[in-house]
């Protein structure tokens, strides 16, 4: 009896609201139902949303704009009186990109200030949170993922799966690594080791450093000796960080193809050129023995006894 008294009630206020244009309905009407209401016809969403990771920061949390479903999905006053419709609430499938960035942005802003979102390759060809975070609907326990981590980044980024399976490569598709060890999905600084060149979301490690060195720490220096090349073009100057048929992942399958690329004497600055000097005449490049550089230049990645890394 009650019930049907306030159903009544409700449906006469709708009326009135649906009189009043939206843009006089004051916004601090607080118009905030509480989530407790949203059971009845999402029954599903609201079962579920106790094992989210939202669930125990935003359940009774104040004021009411920061609780419950509410948090994200605005008041729903008006939506509950309406009986539904996205008209009637803040409905992700059908706000654009940069609304849903805004959304999620109010909460995360903060923790996700290290990722440079806003200039991110991804958030400019408008791919956004919902792409790749799936709120209510997320197959893995570990950061609301829409997908595992790499098959996630694989539905948009096809090509990247047949580098990780040629014969030398870092164990992504084995699931040893992950694209997250060297990328930031959320965007990186632009102002990192290679200060021109377009970031390609790589992520910075400790003090701006390539995020190889996380890893491959033996490679870290400073070293006495630094190879400009290592230091200053980075990692990827000579490799290739996904996958290569080349030992080593390296870029050429000969060593001294790689290594001529820089030291050939192109006209320029410096010694011989292009500032990098070319390999003396005691070199004999006839004998197959001096094509493998690296077996007398041990110390390719810097040296801290000899300035010609030899040992
Ligand atoms: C952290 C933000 C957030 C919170 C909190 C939240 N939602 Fe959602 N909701 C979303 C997003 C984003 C979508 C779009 C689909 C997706 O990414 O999962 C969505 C989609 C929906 C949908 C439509 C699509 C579907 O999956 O059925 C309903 C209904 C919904 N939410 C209801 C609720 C209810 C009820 C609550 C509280 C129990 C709630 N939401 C709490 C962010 C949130
Ligand atoms: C009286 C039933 C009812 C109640 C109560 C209700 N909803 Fe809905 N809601 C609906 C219906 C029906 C739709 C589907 C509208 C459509 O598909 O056009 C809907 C759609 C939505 C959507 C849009 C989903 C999308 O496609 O993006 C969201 C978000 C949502 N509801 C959240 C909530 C929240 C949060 C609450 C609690 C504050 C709530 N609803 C309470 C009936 C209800
Ligand atoms: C291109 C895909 C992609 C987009 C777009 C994206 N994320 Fe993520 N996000 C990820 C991946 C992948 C991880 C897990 C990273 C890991 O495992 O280290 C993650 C982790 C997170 C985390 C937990 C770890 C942390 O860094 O705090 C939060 C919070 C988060 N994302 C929020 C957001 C928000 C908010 C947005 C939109 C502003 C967003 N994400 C956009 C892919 C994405
Ligand atoms: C009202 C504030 C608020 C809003 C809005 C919000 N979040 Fe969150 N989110 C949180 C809090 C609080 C946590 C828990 C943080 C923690 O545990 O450190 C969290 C956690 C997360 C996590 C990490 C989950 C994990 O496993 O650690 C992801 C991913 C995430 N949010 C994505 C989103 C996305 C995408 C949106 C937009 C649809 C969004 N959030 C909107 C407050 C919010
Ligand atoms: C919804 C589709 C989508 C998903 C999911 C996605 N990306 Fe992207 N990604 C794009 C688009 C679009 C671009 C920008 C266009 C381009 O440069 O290819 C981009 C750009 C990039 C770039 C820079 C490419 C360049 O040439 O500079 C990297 C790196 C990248 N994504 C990595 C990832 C990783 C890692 C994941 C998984 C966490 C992921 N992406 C998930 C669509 C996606
Ligand atoms: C070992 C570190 C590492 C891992 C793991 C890694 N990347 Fe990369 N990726 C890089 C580096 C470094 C570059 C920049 C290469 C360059 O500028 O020459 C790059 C470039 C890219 C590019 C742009 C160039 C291209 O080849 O299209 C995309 C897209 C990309 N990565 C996606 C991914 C995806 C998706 C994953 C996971 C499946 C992944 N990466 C895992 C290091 C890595
Ligand atoms: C999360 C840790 C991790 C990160 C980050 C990482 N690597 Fe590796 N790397 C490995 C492991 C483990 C191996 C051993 C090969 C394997 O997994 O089978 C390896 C192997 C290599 C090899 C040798 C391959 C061979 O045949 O011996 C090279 C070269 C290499 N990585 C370069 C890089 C570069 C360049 C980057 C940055 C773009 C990078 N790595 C980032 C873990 C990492
Ligand atoms: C000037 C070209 C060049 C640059 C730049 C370079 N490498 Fe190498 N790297 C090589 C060569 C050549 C080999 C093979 C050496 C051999 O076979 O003896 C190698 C081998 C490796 C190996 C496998 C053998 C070992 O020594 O552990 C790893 C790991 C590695 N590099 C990581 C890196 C990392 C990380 C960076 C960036 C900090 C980097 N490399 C930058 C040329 C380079
Ligand atoms: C991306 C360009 C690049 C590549 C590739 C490269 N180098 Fe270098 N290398 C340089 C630069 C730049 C210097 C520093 C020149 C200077 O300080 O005047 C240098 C310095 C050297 C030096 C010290 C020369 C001296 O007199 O101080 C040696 C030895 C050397 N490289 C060997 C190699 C070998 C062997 C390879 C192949 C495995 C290689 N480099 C690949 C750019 C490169
Ligand atoms: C058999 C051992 C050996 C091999 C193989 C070798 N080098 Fe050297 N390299 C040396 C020695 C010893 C020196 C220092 C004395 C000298 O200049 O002859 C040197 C010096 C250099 C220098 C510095 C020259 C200068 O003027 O300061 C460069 C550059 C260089 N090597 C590049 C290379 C490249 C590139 C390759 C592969 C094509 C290579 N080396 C192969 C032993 C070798």
């Amino acid at each position: 009896m009650i019930r049907e008294v306030l159903a009544r009630v409700g449906f006469i206020r709708f009326l009135l609201l649906a009189a009043i244009p939206l843009a006089a309905q004051s916004p601090s009407a607080s118009g905030y139902t509480g989530s407790e209401v949203c059971r009845t016809c999402h029954p599903a969403v609201w079962l579920n949303f106790p094992k989210n990771p939202h669930f125990p920061p935003l359940a009774a949390a104040q004021p009411a704009e920061s609780a419950g479903c509410e948090s994200c999905h605005g008041p729903g006053k008006a939506h509950v009186e309406a009986r539904g419709g996205k008209a009637t609430i803040v409905a992700f499938s059908v706000l654009p990109p940069e609304k849903i960035l805004d959304n999620c942005l109010r909460c995360h802003g903060q923790k996700l200030s290290r990722a440079n979102i806003r200039r991110s390759q991804h958030t400019q060809s408008d791919v956004v949170c919902t792409n790749c975070h799936s709120i209510h609907r997320s197959p893995v326990p570990k950061y609301l993922l829409a997908r595992v981590q790499r098959d996630l980044c694989y539905t948009c980024h096809a090509n990247v799966r047949a580098q990780f399976n040629m014969p030398v490569k870092h164990r992504v598709n084995e699931g040893v690594m992950q694209c997250s060890d060297c990328h930031n999905p959320h965007g990186a600084f632009a102002p990192t080791w290679r200060m021109a060149a377009r970031p390609r979301l790589v992520d910075q490690g400790l003090a701006n450093e390539q995020p190889c060195l996380v890893c491959h720490s033996d490679k870290r220096g400073p070293f006495v000796f630094e190879h400009a090349s290592v230091r200053v073009d980075g990692c990827e100057s000579c490799h290739a960080p996904h996958g290569s048929m080349n030992a080593r992942l390296l870029k050429r399958p000969v060593v001294f193809t790689l290594c001529l690329e820089c030291h050939n004497g192109a006209p320029g600055f410096g010694r011989s050129g292009n500032g990098v000097p070319t390999q003396s005449p005691s070199h004999n490049m006839a004998d197959p023995r001096y094509q493998n550089c690296t077996t007398c230049h041990v110390r390719i990645h810097g040296s801290n006894a000899d300035s010609r890394f030899l040992r």
